[in-house]
This record gives structure tokens, C-alpha cells and sequence, in this order.
């Protein structure tokens, strides 16, 4: 099975390129993962590089854009794509190497978010309590590994990475803005009721098919919207 995955190494490459390498079929079990594969292919050329952590599609370190389409390499059976295997690092984000982009950008969207429970007064000695019904409203928002599989496939992104906040980071947003708990709410969505920020997104849904949790940042971002305009009456 033939791979091509782009390499670059910012003290020897003036641009990324492209590098062929060859996974004999003999080298490939049942069930193989395209992560295995890779740590194979590495021990063809021991400089290929790549994140991971967890193999198990929790860590969100091995985002990475496979076939065309971002994906976690851990969870990709390698019997579901057709060769060659084209492997480049998670597009609009700059490469350190190889298949490892920079994160700060997308983590200082996520903490501009706020992702965290503001409650007051807070009282360590007591459980803030929550309603089941309540507590099911976030399903489908907690769950988010911080790839950046969904952010990185997003055009609105690509044009505007320092400006608009990004699928993963406004998922997020959302889900501390429908807890129960919360009592920032207002000014969360004060926050987020920018042009840029938030109504960049133009919900090409790029992001929900990029998931590999099967979350909607897209379905998420509009009732972040519709909240933000309810919040002007
Ligand atoms: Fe952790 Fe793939 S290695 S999500």
C-alpha cells in the first residue's frame, strides 16, 4: 500500500514536500489502524514526525488531514482508504513539522471562550446541582477532544484564523452557555455577539463532517446565534 505524506523541516525545507513511502501488504493486520501504519512507515525513516498519545480517538493529538478529509489517524482503519494514502498535517495552521501544526492560535480561541463554570458564590463544600433534564442539554458539547479536525476544516477559519474563534472554540462557548449552573450567561453572550468572533460562521458544515466524536459544532454555532440576537431584545 503506498503512502504520500507531505514532509517539511523548517531548518532544511523552504516548503513542505511530498514523500512516498511503501507499507507491504504483509505489514498490514486486520483491523490496522492508520496510526500503527504510521509507526511503521517510521521505522522505515525514523525523522517522520507526528503526534499522538492515547491510540484510542481521546488525546485529540493525531489530527491530521487523510484522503482529503481531517480525521484522528488512531481511529482510521487503514482498510477504509484507497492508496495512495495522501497524509498532510491539519490545513490553515503553521507547520512546525511535518505533520505537527502550531495549536496556540486554536487554544487562545478556546480560552477566549471562557470554558469553564462561573457560578457564584462558589462554595467548594457543595455540589451545584443540576436538573437530569438540564444536565442532558449538554450532551453533544462536552465531549469535544480539541482536536482542531473541525476548526482546520473550516474556510470561515482559513480566512480569518485570528479573528473568528472556530467551530471547536464556539462548541464550547455554547455548552457553558446552556448550563443550568452557569450565571455569566448574559455576558457570555454579550462576548460573543461580534461579527467576527462568532457570525463569521456561514455553516458550510465542514466542521460536523470533520468531527470524529460525531459532534455538530455547526448546529451548535446557530443556537449560539439565535441566542445572541434573542439577547438584543
Ligand atoms: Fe489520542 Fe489519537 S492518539 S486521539
Amino acid at each position: 500500500m503506498e503512502f504520500i505524506i507531505s514532509r517539511y523541516n523548517p531548518a532544511t525545507d523552504s516548503e513542505p514536500y511530498d514523500q512516498t513511502f511503501i507499507l507491504n501488504a504483509s505489514d498490514i493486520s486486520p483491523g490496522m489502524m492508520l496510526l500503527e501504519a504510521l509507526n511503521k512507515l517510521r521505522e522505515q525513516d525514523p525523522t517522520l514526525t507526528f503526534r499522538h498519545s492515547c491510540q484510542e480517538g481521546v488525546c485529540g493529538s493525531d489530527g491530521m488531514n487523510i484522503n482529503g478529509k481531517n480525521g484522528l489517524s488512531c481511529i482510521t482503519p487503514v482498510a477504509s482508504l484507497s492508496s495512495p494514502v495522501m497524509i498532510k498535517p491539519l490545513p490553515g495552521m503553521p507547520i512546525i513539522r511535518d505533520l505537527i501544526i502550531d495549536m496556540d492560535l486554536f487554544y487562545q480561541h478556546y480560552k477566549e471562550a471562557e470554558p469553564f463554570l462561573q457560578t457564584e458564590p462558589l462554595n467548594l463544600q457543595q455540589e451545584h446541582l443540576q436538573s437530569p433534564e438540564d444536565r442532558a442539554k449538554l450532551d453533544g458539547g462536552y465531549e469535544c477532544i480539541l482536536c482542531g479536525c473541525c476548526t482546520t476544516s473550516c474556510p470561515s477559519f482559513w480566512w480569518n484564523p485570528d479573528k473568528f474563534l472556530g467551530p471547536a472554540a464556539l462548541l464550547a462557548a455554547h455548552r457553558f452557555v446552556i448550563d443550568s449552573r452557569d450565571i455569566k450567561t448574559i455576558d457570555r453572550l454579550k462576548e460573543l455577539d461580534d461579527p467576527m468572533k462568532t457570525f463569521r460562521c456561514r455553516h458550510i458544515q465542514n466542521c460536523t463532517n470533520a468531527c470524529p466524536k460525531g459532534l455538530n459544532p455547526s448546529r451548535a454555532i446557530q443556537e449560539l446565534k439565535n441566542f445572541i440576537v434573542k439577547n438584543h431584545d
